[in-house]
């Protein structure tokens, strides 16, 4: 597991899915190791691949995560990059399964900024066809291509009223609004964002039954409000939960014999 950023949920679950599997799995910061002193990802991917059965990278450039796939004889999974989140997302719509019984007809609203959860919301449309809106200030959009390829094969359009977005939802969530690496940029976000917090008032306007999911850490009071994140229609802590059946799966389909 290369982590080039912070991580709580990704590394503990891979770390203890693969454990509890019968594996190990090994903790190496990308400034630990000498992808941090410029040794090539190709030159890496080369010489992991004859150690390990597998590689799990959390990093910001994408191409990267793509550079070590190319070289790689292993499994290269993509624990997070600037352009998108799959392990999350996959951990989110086994949520949804789990509290709504599936996507069929779903209407997933997001809430915020454009960033690799959205993209990753995208890519999931794609790939099961749920009805997905997305509430993004101007300049705050997703990926144009992933937009675009959501569009082309299931219902999915960006506003810039959350309102629109949240309507008849049966799943509302959200992300912060700077990630990683875009801490210096926190004060001119908020006010971007503001009157994209997802609160109670919001929450109403979306279908009785609707859950709220976050892929955490979350920032209360900024794109969610306490009692929405705490009260009776979240599923955080599940969804935060199915990060480890999810990586246990992954592990077994990619790494099983
Ligand atoms: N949601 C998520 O990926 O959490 P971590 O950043 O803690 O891994």
């Amino acid at each position: 597991m290369i982590f080039a950023k912070s991580s709580t949920r990704t590394r503990v679950s891979f770390e203890v899915g693969a454990y509890q599997l019968g594996g190990r799995a090994l903790f190496l910061s990308s400034k630990d190791i000498q992808i941090g002193r410029g040794e090539p990802i190709s030159d890496t991917a080369r010489v992991l691949s004859r150690y390990v059965d597998g590689i799990m990278i959390r990093t910001f450039d994408h191409a990267e995560v793509e550079e070590l796939a190319r070289f790689a004889t292993v499994p290269v999974i993509n624990g997070l990059t600037d352009l998108t989140h799959p392990c999350q997302v996959l951990a989110d719509v086994f949520t949804i399964k789990e509290h709504l019984g599936g996507w069929d007809g779903k209407r997933v609203a997001w809430v915020g900024d454009g960033n690799n959860m959205a993209n990753a919301w995208l890519e999931a449309a794609t790939v099961l066809g749920f009805e997905l809106r997305l509430a993004c200030p101007e300049g705050f959009e997703p990926n144009h291509a992933k937009f675009e390829a959501a569009k082309n094969s299931g219902c999915v359009m960006v506003t810039e009223v959350p309102e629109e977005a949240v309507e008849g939802a049966h799943v509302v969530n959200t992300d912060v609004w700077a990630s990683m690496g875009q801490e210096g940029e926190a004060e001119a976000r908020r006010n971007a964002f503001k009157g994209y917090t997802v609160d109670s008032d919001l929450m109403r306007l979306a279908d009785p039954k609707a859950i709220f999911l976050h892929c955490l850490p979350a920032h209360r009071g900024e794109e969610v409000t306490a009692d929405v994140i705490d009260g009776p229609q979240s599923r955080v802590w599940d969804e935060a939960e199915n990060r480890l059946h999810v990586q246990k799966a992954l592990l077994a389909t990619l790494m099983g014999s």
